[in-house]
Protein backbone atom coordinates (compact mmCIF):
# COMPACT_ATOMS: atom_id res chain seq x y z
CA UNK A 1 0.00 0.00 0.00
CA UNK A 2 1.82 3.75 -0.93
CA UNK A 3 0.42 6.65 1.29
CA UNK A 4 -0.20 9.88 -0.68
CA UNK A 5 2.57 12.17 1.20
CA UNK A 6 1.30 15.68 0.18
CA UNK A 7 3.35 18.23 -1.32
CA UNK A 8 3.20 20.94 0.78
CA UNK A 9 2.77 20.79 5.34
CA UNK A 10 2.22 24.90 6.71
CA UNK A 11 3.99 24.86 9.83
CA UNK A 12 3.62 27.80 12.22
CA UNK A 13 5.83 30.03 10.28
CA UNK A 14 6.55 28.04 7.53
CA UNK A 15 6.23 25.22 5.02
CA UNK A 16 7.93 21.62 4.22
CA UNK A 17 7.96 21.17 0.88
CA UNK A 18 8.42 17.39 0.34
CA UNK A 19 8.67 16.75 -3.32
CA UNK A 20 7.96 13.11 -4.50
CA UNK A 21 11.10 11.53 -6.86
CA UNK A 22 8.39 11.93 -9.67
CA UNK A 23 6.58 14.41 -10.30
CA UNK A 24 5.67 17.31 -13.23
CA UNK A 25 4.16 21.05 -13.52
CA UNK A 26 1.03 20.99 -15.92
CA UNK A 27 -1.84 23.54 -16.35
CA UNK A 28 -2.53 27.45 -17.46
CA UNK A 29 -2.14 29.88 -15.01
CA UNK A 30 -3.67 33.40 -14.75
CA UNK A 31 -0.70 35.04 -12.43
CA UNK A 32 -1.59 37.75 -9.67
CA UNK A 33 -1.94 41.52 -11.49
CA UNK A 34 1.15 43.63 -11.95
CA UNK A 35 2.47 44.93 -8.43
CA UNK A 36 3.98 48.32 -10.08
CA UNK A 37 0.93 49.05 -11.91
CA UNK A 38 -1.08 48.27 -9.11
CA UNK A 39 0.39 50.71 -7.20
CA UNK A 40 0.13 53.55 -10.11
CA UNK A 41 -3.42 52.95 -10.84
CA UNK A 42 -4.44 54.05 -7.58
CA UNK A 43 -2.18 56.89 -7.10
CA UNK A 44 -2.66 58.02 -10.13
CA UNK A 45 -6.28 57.77 -10.18
CA UNK A 46 -6.11 60.36 -6.49
CA UNK A 47 -4.07 62.87 -8.66
CA UNK A 48 -7.23 62.94 -11.34
CA UNK A 49 -10.36 64.36 -11.89
CA UNK A 50 -13.48 62.23 -12.04
CA UNK A 51 -13.16 58.36 -11.57
CA UNK A 52 -10.72 55.32 -12.35
CA UNK A 53 -12.13 52.15 -12.47
CA UNK A 54 -9.12 49.39 -12.33
CA UNK A 55 -9.53 45.89 -13.43
CA UNK A 56 -7.24 43.11 -12.58
CA UNK A 57 -5.60 44.74 -9.20
CA UNK A 58 -3.22 43.02 -6.95
CA UNK A 59 -5.27 42.77 -4.19
CA UNK A 60 -1.74 41.77 -2.11
CA UNK A 61 0.04 43.29 1.00
CA UNK A 62 1.96 46.51 -0.92
CA UNK A 63 -0.91 47.37 -2.98
CA UNK A 64 -2.92 46.78 0.02
CA UNK A 65 -0.46 49.70 1.78
CA UNK A 66 -0.88 52.02 -0.91
CA UNK A 67 -4.50 52.10 -0.28
CA UNK A 68 -4.81 52.39 3.07
CA UNK A 69 -2.49 55.65 2.85
CA UNK A 70 -4.37 56.90 -0.03
CA UNK A 71 -7.56 56.33 2.07
CA UNK A 72 -5.98 58.34 5.11
CA UNK A 73 -5.21 61.04 2.65
CA UNK A 74 -8.84 61.65 1.97
CA UNK A 75 -9.81 59.42 -1.24
CA UNK A 76 -12.17 56.65 -1.38
CA UNK A 77 -11.01 53.44 -2.81
CA UNK A 78 -13.37 50.51 -2.97
CA UNK A 79 -12.01 47.04 -1.36
CA UNK A 80 -8.73 45.71 -3.72
CA UNK A 81 -11.01 43.08 -5.64
CA UNK A 82 -9.41 42.36 -9.36
CA UNK A 83 -13.10 42.27 -10.93
CA UNK A 84 -13.02 46.07 -10.28
CA UNK A 85 -12.04 48.71 -8.09
CA UNK A 86 -13.19 52.42 -7.76
CA UNK A 87 -11.20 55.28 -7.06
CA UNK A 88 -13.02 58.61 -6.47
CA UNK A 89 -10.20 60.77 -5.51
CA UNK A 90 -11.36 63.64 -2.39
CA UNK A 91 -9.57 66.43 -1.54
CA UNK A 92 -5.80 66.06 -0.28
CA UNK A 93 -5.97 66.14 3.63
CA UNK A 94 -3.28 66.21 5.90
CA UNK A 95 -3.40 62.59 7.87
CA UNK A 96 -3.70 62.86 11.70
CA UNK A 97 -1.68 59.63 11.73
CA UNK A 98 1.96 58.35 9.99
CA UNK A 99 1.20 56.95 7.04
CA UNK A 100 2.04 52.92 7.15
CA UNK A 101 3.73 52.04 4.12
CA UNK A 102 4.08 48.00 5.54
CA UNK A 103 6.93 46.29 3.18
CA UNK A 104 6.55 48.14 0.25
CA UNK A 105 9.10 50.42 -1.04
CA UNK A 106 7.15 51.83 -4.20
CA UNK A 107 4.37 53.29 -1.90
CA UNK A 108 6.99 55.23 0.50
CA UNK A 109 8.87 56.62 -2.38
CA UNK A 110 6.23 57.20 -4.76
CA UNK A 111 4.13 59.06 -2.03
CA UNK A 112 6.77 61.12 -1.11
CA UNK A 113 6.87 62.44 -4.74
CA UNK A 114 3.22 62.91 -4.73
CA UNK A 115 3.25 64.66 -1.20
CA UNK A 116 6.13 66.90 -1.03
CA UNK A 117 3.84 69.40 -2.94
CA UNK A 118 1.05 69.63 -0.81
CA UNK A 119 1.29 72.86 0.33
CA UNK A 120 1.10 73.57 3.67
CA UNK A 121 0.31 69.71 4.94
CA UNK A 122 2.70 67.56 7.19
CA UNK A 123 2.86 64.00 6.60
CA UNK A 124 5.42 61.12 7.67
CA UNK A 125 5.89 57.92 5.73
CA UNK A 126 7.14 54.80 7.58
CA UNK A 127 7.12 50.92 7.15
CA UNK A 128 8.07 47.77 8.58
CA UNK A 129 12.11 47.01 9.82
CA UNK A 130 12.94 46.37 6.09
CA UNK A 131 11.62 49.45 4.69
CA UNK A 132 12.89 51.61 7.81
CA UNK A 133 15.95 49.88 6.67
CA UNK A 134 16.32 50.57 2.84
CA UNK A 135 17.82 54.06 1.55
CA UNK A 136 15.58 56.66 0.86
CA UNK A 137 18.14 59.41 0.41
CA UNK A 138 17.88 58.64 -3.35
CA UNK A 139 14.16 60.18 -3.60
CA UNK A 140 14.88 62.66 -0.73
CA UNK A 141 18.32 64.74 -2.61
CA UNK A 142 16.09 65.18 -6.33
CA UNK A 143 13.12 66.25 -4.32
CA UNK A 144 14.58 68.95 -1.84
CA UNK A 145 16.28 69.87 -5.32
CA UNK A 146 13.05 70.88 -6.32
CA UNK A 147 12.40 73.22 -3.38
CA UNK A 148 10.52 69.98 -0.68
CA UNK A 149 11.36 70.04 2.80
CA UNK A 150 11.52 66.73 4.51
CA UNK A 151 13.56 64.78 6.63
CA UNK A 152 14.35 61.46 8.21
CA UNK A 153 16.42 59.51 10.06
CA UNK A 154 20.23 59.06 9.88
CA UNK A 155 20.07 62.15 8.18
CA UNK A 156 17.53 62.05 6.32
CA UNK A 157 18.44 58.93 4.86
CA UNK A 158 16.14 56.33 6.42
CA UNK A 159 12.14 56.39 6.80
CA UNK A 160 10.63 57.03 9.06
CA UNK A 161 10.25 60.46 6.41
CA UNK A 162 8.35 63.30 7.79
CA UNK A 163 7.52 65.72 4.87
CA UNK A 164 6.19 69.71 5.13
CA UNK A 165 4.48 70.21 1.73
CA UNK A 166 5.65 73.20 -0.43
CA UNK A 167 5.44 74.83 -3.67
CA UNK A 168 7.77 72.76 -5.96
CA UNK A 169 10.25 73.91 -8.84
CA UNK A 170 10.80 72.07 -11.77
CA UNK A 171 14.60 70.18 -12.07
CA UNK A 172 16.22 68.31 -15.05
CA UNK A 173 17.77 65.50 -12.98
CA UNK A 174 20.90 63.30 -13.77
CA UNK A 175 20.01 59.54 -11.46
CA UNK A 176 23.12 57.87 -10.50
CA UNK A 177 20.63 54.55 -10.01
CA UNK A 178 18.69 53.28 -12.40
CA UNK A 179 15.53 53.44 -10.56
CA UNK A 180 11.64 53.45 -11.48
CA UNK A 181 10.67 54.54 -7.94
CA UNK A 182 13.10 57.40 -7.81
CA UNK A 183 12.12 58.49 -11.61
CA UNK A 184 8.66 58.11 -10.24
CA UNK A 185 9.19 60.28 -7.60
CA UNK A 186 10.27 62.93 -9.42
CA UNK A 187 7.80 62.74 -12.59
CA UNK A 188 4.85 62.48 -9.76
CA UNK A 189 6.36 65.24 -7.66
CA UNK A 190 6.77 67.38 -11.39
CA UNK A 191 3.35 67.26 -12.36
CA UNK A 192 3.13 70.13 -9.85
CA UNK A 193 5.59 72.30 -11.13
CA UNK A 194 5.03 74.95 -13.76
CA UNK A 195 7.58 74.08 -16.41
CA UNK A 196 9.76 70.94 -17.80
CA UNK A 197 10.86 68.05 -15.44
CA UNK A 198 13.23 66.17 -16.76
CA UNK A 199 15.00 62.84 -15.40
CA UNK A 200 17.77 60.89 -17.29
CA UNK A 201 18.60 57.32 -15.46
CA UNK A 202 22.07 55.64 -16.80
CA UNK A 203 19.92 52.45 -18.09
CA UNK A 204 16.31 52.91 -18.83
CA UNK A 205 13.98 51.68 -16.05
CA UNK A 206 10.26 50.19 -16.25
CA UNK A 207 7.86 53.41 -17.91
CA UNK A 208 4.82 52.28 -16.39
CA UNK A 209 4.50 55.57 -14.49
CA UNK A 210 4.90 57.43 -18.02
CA UNK A 211 2.68 55.10 -19.79
CA UNK A 212 -0.04 55.53 -17.41
CA UNK A 213 0.21 59.81 -16.66
CA UNK A 214 0.27 59.77 -20.70
CA UNK A 215 -2.79 57.54 -20.66
CA UNK A 216 -4.29 60.23 -17.89
CA UNK A 217 -3.46 62.98 -20.08
CA UNK A 218 0.08 64.45 -18.81
CA UNK A 219 2.58 66.09 -21.27
CA UNK A 220 5.28 63.38 -21.07
CA UNK A 221 7.89 61.95 -23.33
CA UNK A 222 10.22 59.34 -23.08
CA UNK A 223 13.12 58.10 -25.02
CA UNK A 224 16.46 55.89 -24.14
CA UNK A 225 16.41 56.62 -20.11
CA UNK A 226 15.29 60.73 -20.36
CA UNK A 227 11.97 61.81 -19.34
CA UNK A 228 10.31 65.04 -19.81
CA UNK A 229 7.31 66.03 -17.64
CA UNK A 230 5.35 69.21 -18.75
CA UNK A 231 3.69 70.51 -15.27
CA UNK A 232 0.36 71.84 -14.74
CA UNK A 233 -1.68 69.51 -16.27
CA UNK A 234 -4.82 68.19 -15.44
CA UNK A 235 -5.26 64.59 -15.34
CA UNK A 236 -8.82 62.81 -15.90
CA UNK A 237 -9.95 59.43 -14.18
CA UNK A 238 -9.60 56.41 -16.84
CA UNK A 239 -9.94 52.76 -16.84
CA UNK A 240 -7.10 51.03 -15.97
CA UNK A 241 -6.58 47.20 -17.30
CA UNK A 242 -3.67 45.67 -15.30
CA UNK A 243 -1.82 42.76 -16.92
CA UNK A 244 -0.62 40.10 -14.93
CA UNK A 245 2.80 40.51 -13.23
CA UNK A 246 5.66 39.23 -15.23
CA UNK A 247 7.79 39.21 -11.98
CA UNK A 248 5.29 36.61 -10.49
CA UNK A 249 5.15 34.91 -14.17
CA UNK A 250 8.99 34.55 -13.06
CA UNK A 251 8.72 31.70 -10.65
CA UNK A 252 6.01 29.16 -12.96
CA UNK A 253 8.89 30.44 -16.39
CA UNK A 254 11.96 28.96 -14.27
CA UNK A 255 9.73 26.31 -12.41
CA UNK A 256 8.42 25.15 -16.07
CA UNK A 257 11.93 25.20 -17.56
CA UNK A 258 13.96 23.05 -15.27
CA UNK A 259 11.29 20.76 -14.05
CA UNK A 260 11.07 17.64 -16.45
CA UNK A 261 7.96 17.13 -18.46
CA UNK A 262 6.97 20.81 -17.52
CA UNK A 263 4.70 22.48 -19.78
CA UNK A 264 3.26 25.79 -18.46
CA UNK A 265 0.87 28.47 -19.78
CA UNK A 266 0.40 31.74 -17.98
CA UNK A 267 -2.36 34.48 -19.62
CA UNK A 268 -2.73 37.54 -19.89
CA UNK A 269 0.83 38.41 -18.68
CA UNK A 270 2.57 42.56 -19.03
CA UNK A 271 4.98 42.20 -21.44
CA UNK A 272 6.39 45.75 -21.93
CA UNK A 273 9.56 45.53 -22.61
CA UNK A 274 11.42 47.50 -19.66
CA UNK A 275 9.89 44.12 -17.55
CA UNK A 276 11.03 41.39 -20.20
CA UNK A 277 14.51 40.91 -19.57
CA UNK A 278 13.97 37.20 -17.83
CA UNK A 279 12.53 36.10 -20.87
CA UNK A 280 15.05 36.86 -23.10
CA UNK A 281 17.71 35.37 -20.72
CA UNK A 282 15.62 32.10 -20.49
CA UNK A 283 15.62 31.96 -23.98
CA UNK A 284 19.55 32.59 -24.35
CA UNK A 285 19.68 30.01 -21.39
CA UNK A 286 17.96 27.51 -23.75
CA UNK A 287 14.55 27.86 -22.76
CA UNK A 288 11.46 26.28 -24.71
CA UNK A 289 9.25 29.90 -24.59
CA UNK A 290 6.41 30.46 -26.89
CA UNK A 291 4.72 34.07 -26.97
CA UNK A 292 1.02 33.14 -27.86
CA UNK A 293 -1.55 35.76 -28.50
CA UNK A 294 0.02 38.75 -28.26
CA UNK A 295 -2.33 42.30 -27.83
CA UNK A 296 -1.93 45.43 -25.65
CA UNK A 297 -4.80 46.39 -23.61
CA UNK A 298 -5.04 49.86 -21.81
CA UNK A 299 -1.60 51.09 -22.83
CA UNK A 300 0.76 48.11 -21.96
CA UNK A 301 1.28 44.85 -24.22
CA UNK A 302 0.25 41.88 -22.93
CA UNK A 303 0.81 38.13 -24.31
CA UNK A 304 -0.10 34.17 -22.80
CA UNK A 305 3.51 32.31 -22.42
CA UNK A 306 3.85 28.86 -23.31
CA UNK A 307 6.95 27.06 -21.08
CA UNK A 308 8.45 23.64 -21.10
CA UNK A 309 10.97 21.58 -19.84
CA UNK A 310 14.67 21.58 -21.52
CA UNK A 311 18.50 21.47 -20.94
CA UNK A 312 19.68 24.48 -19.74
CA UNK A 313 23.28 26.19 -20.21
CA UNK A 314 24.93 29.25 -18.13
CA UNK A 315 25.04 32.91 -19.13
CA UNK A 316 26.55 35.76 -18.46
CA UNK A 317 24.00 39.56 -17.62
CA UNK A 318 24.38 42.67 -16.82
CA UNK A 319 24.47 45.94 -17.78
CA UNK A 320 21.50 47.73 -19.11
CA UNK A 321 19.35 44.10 -18.84
CA UNK A 322 19.53 44.31 -15.00
CA UNK A 323 17.09 47.14 -14.58
CA UNK A 324 14.97 44.85 -16.85
CA UNK A 325 15.14 41.77 -15.24
CA UNK A 326 15.74 43.43 -11.41
CA UNK A 327 12.90 41.19 -9.40
CA UNK A 328 13.34 38.14 -11.26
CA UNK A 329 17.02 37.63 -10.09
CA UNK A 330 16.42 35.70 -7.32
CA UNK A 331 14.61 33.19 -9.43
CA UNK A 332 16.91 33.33 -11.84
CA UNK A 333 19.88 31.76 -9.89
CA UNK A 334 17.35 28.69 -9.17
CA UNK A 335 17.40 28.55 -12.99
CA UNK A 336 21.18 29.32 -13.17
CA UNK A 337 21.90 25.87 -10.94
CA UNK A 338 20.04 23.72 -13.50
CA UNK A 339 21.91 24.97 -16.64
CA UNK A 340 25.38 23.11 -17.75
CA UNK A 341 28.26 25.73 -17.09
CA UNK A 342 28.38 29.03 -14.83
CA UNK A 343 26.21 31.82 -15.17
CA UNK A 344 27.66 35.48 -14.09
CA UNK A 345 25.53 38.13 -12.69
CA UNK A 346 27.19 41.59 -12.76
CA UNK A 347 26.21 45.34 -11.99
CA UNK A 348 23.43 43.93 -9.62
CA UNK A 349 24.26 45.83 -6.58
CA UNK A 350 20.53 46.90 -6.24
CA UNK A 351 19.71 43.79 -5.01
CA UNK A 352 21.41 44.55 -2.08
CA UNK A 353 18.89 46.92 -1.35
CA UNK A 354 15.75 45.48 -1.96
CA UNK A 355 13.21 43.63 0.86
CA UNK A 356 16.25 42.18 1.74
CA UNK A 357 19.76 41.47 0.39
CA UNK A 358 18.97 39.17 -2.27
CA UNK A 359 22.51 38.02 -3.21
CA UNK A 360 23.52 37.21 -0.16
CA UNK A 361 20.20 35.46 0.55
CA UNK A 362 20.26 33.35 -2.63
CA UNK A 363 24.31 33.07 -2.23
CA UNK A 364 24.22 30.97 1.47
CA UNK A 365 20.82 29.54 0.84
CA UNK A 366 21.58 27.60 -2.46
CA UNK A 367 25.06 27.00 -0.55
CA UNK A 368 22.84 24.78 1.82
CA UNK A 369 21.46 22.96 -0.75
CA UNK A 370 25.01 22.29 -2.50
CA UNK A 371 25.42 24.76 -4.81
CA UNK A 372 28.32 26.45 -5.36
CA UNK A 373 28.13 30.23 -5.58
CA UNK A 374 30.96 32.94 -5.61
CA UNK A 375 29.48 36.49 -3.96
CA UNK A 376 30.57 39.50 -5.41
CA UNK A 377 29.58 42.98 -4.43
CA UNK A 378 27.61 43.99 -7.53
CA UNK A 379 26.25 39.79 -8.22
CA UNK A 380 27.16 35.89 -8.07
CA UNK A 381 27.98 33.35 -10.30
CA UNK A 382 26.40 30.08 -9.71
CA UNK A 383 28.13 27.41 -10.98
CA UNK A 384 25.25 24.54 -12.45
CA UNK A 385 25.14 21.58 -11.62
CA UNK A 386 24.42 17.55 -12.36
CA UNK A 387 24.47 16.62 -8.99
CA UNK A 388 20.71 17.20 -7.80
CA UNK A 389 20.30 19.66 -5.14
CA UNK A 390 20.12 18.39 -1.85
CA UNK A 391 16.76 19.61 0.30
CA UNK A 392 17.50 21.97 3.53
CA UNK A 393 16.25 24.12 6.33
CA UNK A 394 16.20 27.54 4.43
CA UNK A 395 15.26 30.98 5.36
CA UNK A 396 13.70 32.96 3.35
CA UNK A 397 14.92 35.98 4.81
CA UNK A 398 10.83 37.51 5.11
CA UNK A 399 11.39 38.32 1.48
CA UNK A 400 8.56 37.54 -0.77
CA UNK A 401 10.72 36.79 -3.47
CA UNK A 402 13.26 35.02 -1.73
CA UNK A 403 11.00 32.80 -0.53
CA UNK A 404 9.34 32.05 -4.15
CA UNK A 405 12.80 31.08 -5.71
CA UNK A 406 13.74 28.88 -3.01
CA UNK A 407 10.17 27.31 -3.21
CA UNK A 408 11.05 26.61 -6.67
CA UNK A 409 15.08 25.42 -5.64
CA UNK A 410 13.53 22.94 -3.31
CA UNK A 411 10.91 21.49 -5.28
CA UNK A 412 13.32 20.16 -7.49
CA UNK A 413 16.03 19.09 -4.79
CA UNK A 414 16.01 15.30 -3.33
CA UNK A 415 14.73 15.36 -0.11
CA UNK A 416 12.48 17.87 2.39
CA UNK A 417 13.23 21.81 2.74
CA UNK A 418 11.30 23.63 5.02
CA UNK A 419 11.11 27.21 4.43
CA UNK A 420 10.71 30.12 6.87
CA UNK A 421 9.03 32.51 7.54
CA UNK A 422 6.51 31.28 4.41
CA UNK A 423 3.77 33.78 5.28
CA UNK A 424 5.79 36.83 3.07
CA UNK A 425 4.31 35.63 -0.16
CA UNK A 426 1.49 37.69 0.69
CA UNK A 427 3.07 40.82 0.04
CA UNK A 428 3.07 39.75 -3.96
CA UNK A 429 1.40 36.90 -4.50
CA UNK A 430 -0.96 35.77 -2.15
CA UNK A 431 -1.91 32.66 -4.03
CA UNK A 432 1.48 31.13 -5.18
CA UNK A 433 1.40 28.34 -2.63
CA UNK A 434 -2.44 27.21 -4.09
CA UNK A 435 -1.28 28.04 -7.62
CA UNK A 436 2.35 25.13 -7.00
CA UNK A 437 -0.31 22.75 -5.61
CA UNK A 438 -2.93 23.29 -8.92
CA UNK A 439 0.14 22.97 -11.22
CA UNK A 440 1.74 19.89 -9.48
CA UNK A 441 1.18 16.45 -10.69
CA UNK A 442 2.79 13.88 -8.07
C1 LIG B 1 9.40 49.04 -8.80
C2 LIG B 1 10.66 49.28 -9.27
C3 LIG B 1 11.82 48.46 -8.93
C4 LIG B 1 11.42 47.10 -8.43
C5 LIG B 1 10.33 47.17 -7.42
C6 LIG B 1 9.10 47.85 -7.99
C7 LIG B 1 8.34 49.99 -9.12
O1 LIG B 1 12.55 49.11 -7.92
O2 LIG B 1 12.52 46.42 -7.88
O3 LIG B 1 9.95 45.88 -6.98
O4 LIG B 1 7.15 49.64 -8.98
O5 LIG B 1 8.66 51.11 -9.53
P1 LIG B 1 13.60 50.27 -8.28
O6 LIG B 1 12.91 51.21 -9.14
O7 LIG B 1 14.01 50.91 -6.99
O8 LIG B 1 14.74 49.56 -8.95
Amino acid sequence: MTVERSLLAFTADGVLLQPPPDFTLRGTVQVPGDKSISHRALIIGCLAQGTTVIEGILPAADPQSTAQCLRALGHRISPLNPQRVEVTPGAWQEPDQVLDCGNSGTTMRLLAGVLAGRIEQFFVLTGDASLRSRPMQRVVTPLRQMGAVMDGRQNGTRAPLAIRGQRLQAIDYESPVASAQVKSAILLAGLTCAGVTQVREPYPSRDHTERMLKAFGADIAWENGVVELQGGATLHGQRVVVPGDMSSAAFWLVAGAITPGADIVMTNVGVNPSRTGVLEVLEAMGARIEWLNQREVAGEPLADIRVQHSALRGVTIGGALIPRLIDEIPILTVAATFAQGKTVIRDAAELRVKESDRLTAMATQLTRMGVQVEEYPDGLTIYGTDKPLVGADLHTYDDHRIAMALAIAALNAQGSSRLAPADCVRISYPEFWETLQQLYHG
